[in-house]
């Protein structure tokens, strides 16, 4: 049975991340000391990016990632960020305006299950740390491929634990111990930051998410640690 803190109906996960919103971006960067930002630029240049893409970010939050696709040299022509929760989502919309993205980004609510875009619409789908919250993992890499083009690229970062026995330990320890304690000061909201340990550590390993993407028809699969495995980028392409 799950246990409520890891219950992940959509309305519970748009609630908790809607309520840490304003406190979200930096709290992101103090956690990982900055590091998300390498993590997410790396995302994009997996996918080889020529100036003419359409990409679609799903589970974009306030859109980092999206930032990232359209600034990256050369960048995605046009991207679309789809969340389900609102207060991110203006989170976003604000740092659009700031960076004067919103010509170029466009962010919309939708739900990873049931993507807002035509079959075969995308020339590349990015998601980061996304995808652990997402109610049914199959069913969201399916509607991923639906609205890929054929040979479209995908790109997905999501948190692993390390498996270094030292390495681990530590790990473990800062990301039960420590990290909830400063994520509930920051943010003041008590579930959200025990949410995010006990989320990854209920994930699928590398090796069985790499399967669901394989079940989904998803080819030349690859599953690639970065900073020594706390974070994985998976990259895969829809077929020809
Ligand atoms: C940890 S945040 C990541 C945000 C952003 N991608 C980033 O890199 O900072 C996870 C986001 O996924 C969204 N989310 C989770 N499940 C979703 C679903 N089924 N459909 C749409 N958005 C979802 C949440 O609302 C939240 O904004």
């Amino acid at each position: 049975m799950i246990s409520s803190s890891l219950s992940k109906t959509p309305d519970r996960i748009a609630r908790m991340f809607d309520a840490i919103a304003t406190r979200y971006d930096f709290l992101n960067h103090l956690l990982s000391i900055g590091i998300d930002r390498r993590w997410r630029r790396r995302a994009i240049r997996s996918l080889s990016l020529t100036g003419r893409e359409r990409v679609l970010d799903i589970c974009t939050g306030t859109g980092d990632l999206a930032i990232a696709a359209r600034t990256a040299r050369p960048p995605a022509a046009r991207v679309v960020g789809v969340d389900f929760a609102a207060a991110m989502l203006r989170v976003g919309h604000e740092k659009l305006r700031r960076e004067q993205l919103t010509d170029t980004i466009a962010l919309v609510r939708g739900d990873a299950t049931s993507i807002p875009a035509a079959d075969a619409s995308v020339d590349a789908v990015t998601m980061a740390f996304g995808i652990r919250n997402v109610e049914n993992t199959n069913a969201a890499c399916d509607e991923i491929y639906r609205v890929l083009k054929r040979s479209g690229r995908l790109a997905i970062l999501e948190f692993s634990i390390p498996t270094t026995p030292g390495l681990r330990a530590a790990y473990l320890w800062y990301f039960n111990q420590i990290l909830p304690r400063i994520g509930r000061l920051v943010s003041r909201h008590h579930a959200a930051y025990g949410y995010l340990p006990a989320s990854v550590g209920a994930f699928a390993s590398p090796v069985e998410f790499v399967t669901v993407l394989r079940q989904s028809g998803f080819i030349d699969i690859s599953a690639v640690p970065l900073t020594m495995g706390i974070v994985f980028l998976y990259t895969a392409r829809r077929s020809a």
